[in-house]
């Protein structure tokens, strides 16, 4: 499979954040690419400075220097704000486009996304289609760009599979075209479709719109096979690749959302919910990030074109109650932390901060389809490739919070530096205590010397 990209030109945007890290690490480890282009809002030593504490952070070595260079760039402007020569250049070399740089921020409004989620997707879309030999662009969204069609209470109950495809959002055959949609939103923040339904964030709607910008773009180009779209779900730590339980924690939405819970200060974390039975029937497709750099970079390898899930998938979901468990076994605070479910609709400021920001954690019951995938894994099999990588492997052991200490706790530090009431409790609780270095190695489940706890409730308090 690799050999697809031997002594090919390959151009990440978002390359310095946490896909495009892995995705770059991943190409210049595994494959016999020509160069990887990195195009950062930041410059080059910045960029390798970013990656190396990320990666030591895990113990690992920083990228190889010699086959990556970093262009300094925006994609909010045209020609991603490159200098004439490196548009030169790469308009003429460049084969592989990763367009992997976004806001990835579910509370701004529309807005503030429409710059760095949507005009600069086209942008980077316009400038590929000037790219002599482009043999492909692969644009990544989000598997919730669809999130609208489950989010009436009625449908809450309902699961069902959502596909690899674009669930129009205006009516009338044909649709309403993106391109008068989008200037609609340039004029006014707002558009017909995105106020008919009911998007958790703009952001998903922001990428639902990009998503058929694009297609139409490619389509009206006459090069629609050469556009993917790959939507990865909720992205997670590594499961492999390029170690276990590798990670950003900003970036990764169940690592920040179990930081944030176990540093709470408040023993009721209050979350919003229709469902009869949330724990049991709220569902968290977190998909690891070495399986959406896999997916990827196989389906960009095969000459996949159009939409594909890169979703942990209906086997490796993971309810709500399972995370609620998890985070308890971690917990380091004396005191015991209670879920209290509220009805939907109650005033943001009595909600827990994270029920703000994840506004489906007490009520997503989303199903994704994955089977482009299904079928590229049995093509490859079929033709003697192993593909172990594609997949979620083991659910459980995947869930549990322990694998994921180092990544936790990096964004305990990072929500610590929010008040002085939290650094404290971080130090006295978790860093002092050499929590992730326990985790690491005994996990969540026995109490060891030096801590007292109630092995029955499996929450356990160092000395301090
Ligand atoms: N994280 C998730 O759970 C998740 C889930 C589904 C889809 N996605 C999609 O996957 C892609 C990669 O996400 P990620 O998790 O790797 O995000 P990330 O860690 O935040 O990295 C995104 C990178 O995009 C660049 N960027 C360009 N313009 C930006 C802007 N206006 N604001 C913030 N960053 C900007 C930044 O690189 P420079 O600073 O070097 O320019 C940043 O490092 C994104 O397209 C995202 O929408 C993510």
């Amino acid at each position: 499979m690799w050999e697809a990209f031997s002594k090919k030109v390959i151009v990440i945007t978002g390359g310095s954040g946490f896909l495009g890290t892995v995705l770059a690490h991943r190409i210049v480890s595994s494959t016999n690419a020509a160069r990887v282009y990195v195009i950062s809002r930041s410059d080059t030593q910045h960029v390798h400075r970013k990656w190396e504490e990320r990666l030591a952070l895990f113990g690992l070595e920083a990228l190889a220097h010699d086959k990556i260079t970093i262009i300094q760039g925006n994609t909010q402007l045209p020609n991603m704000g490159m200098a004439e020569e490196d548009v030169i250049h790469l308009q003429r070399t460049a084969n592989f486009i990763i367009h992997a740089a976004s806001s990835i921020n579910l509370k701004k409004p529309l807005p503030a996304l429409t710059d760095p989620v949507i005009r600069a997707s086209l942008h980077v879309a316009d400038f590929a289609l000037g790219c002599a030999n482009l043999i492909q662009l692969a644009f990544v969204s989000t598997a919730y760009v669809n999130a609208f069609l489950y989010w009436t209470p009625a449908a809450h109950k309902e699961p069902s599979s959502i596909e690899e495809r674009i669930y129009p959002l205006s009516e009338g055959d044909p649709a309403r075209p993106a391109i008068t949609e989008w200037h609609e939103v340039e004029q006014h923040g707002s558009s017909w479709e995105y106020k008919a339904h009911a998007f958790p964030a703009a952001y998903t709607y922001a990428k639902h719109l990009t998503e058929r910008l694009l297609l139409e773009r490619f389509r009206l180009a006459d090069v629609a096979h050469k556009l993917l779209i790959m939507r990865p779900s909720s992205i997670g730590p590594a499961q492999g690749y390029p170690c276990p339980g590798f990670s950003f924690a900003e970036s990764a939405p169940v690592v920040a959302a179990a930081a944030a819970l176990l540093l709470a200060p408040f023993q009721t974390v209050t979350i919003p919910s229709s469902l009869d039975h949330p724990d049991e029937e709220s569902l968290c497709d977190e998909v690891p990030v070495d399986v959406v750099a896999e997916r990827i970079l196989a389906h960009l390898a095969c000459g996949t074109a159009g939409i594909v899930h890169a979703v942990a998938g209906e086997a490796g979901q993971m309810c709500l109650g399972r995370f609620w468990a998890e985070v308890h076994a971690c917990d380091r605070m004396p005191w015991q932390k209670r879920v209290r479910y509220v009805p939907e609709g109650t005033p943001e400021d009595a909600l827990h901060p994270i029920a703000r920001v994840y506004n489906g954690l007490g009520m997503a019951r989303l199903a994704f389809a994955d089977e482009r995938t299904v079928q590229l894994e049995r093509r490859l099999r079929e033709a003697g490739l192993s593909t172990s990588s594609l997949f979620l492997q083991n659910r459980d052991q995947y869930h549990q919070l322990a694998g994921r200490a180092v990544a936790v706790e990096a964004g305990m530090r990072l929500v610590a530096h929010h008040s002085r009431l939290l650094t404290l409790m971080y130090w006295v609780f978790y860093a002092r205590a050499g929590w992730s270095h326990f985790m690491t190695i005994h996990g969540s489940e026995e109490p060891s010397a030096g801590m007292i706890g109630d092995p029955s409730e499996k929450r356990y308090c160092f000395y301090v």
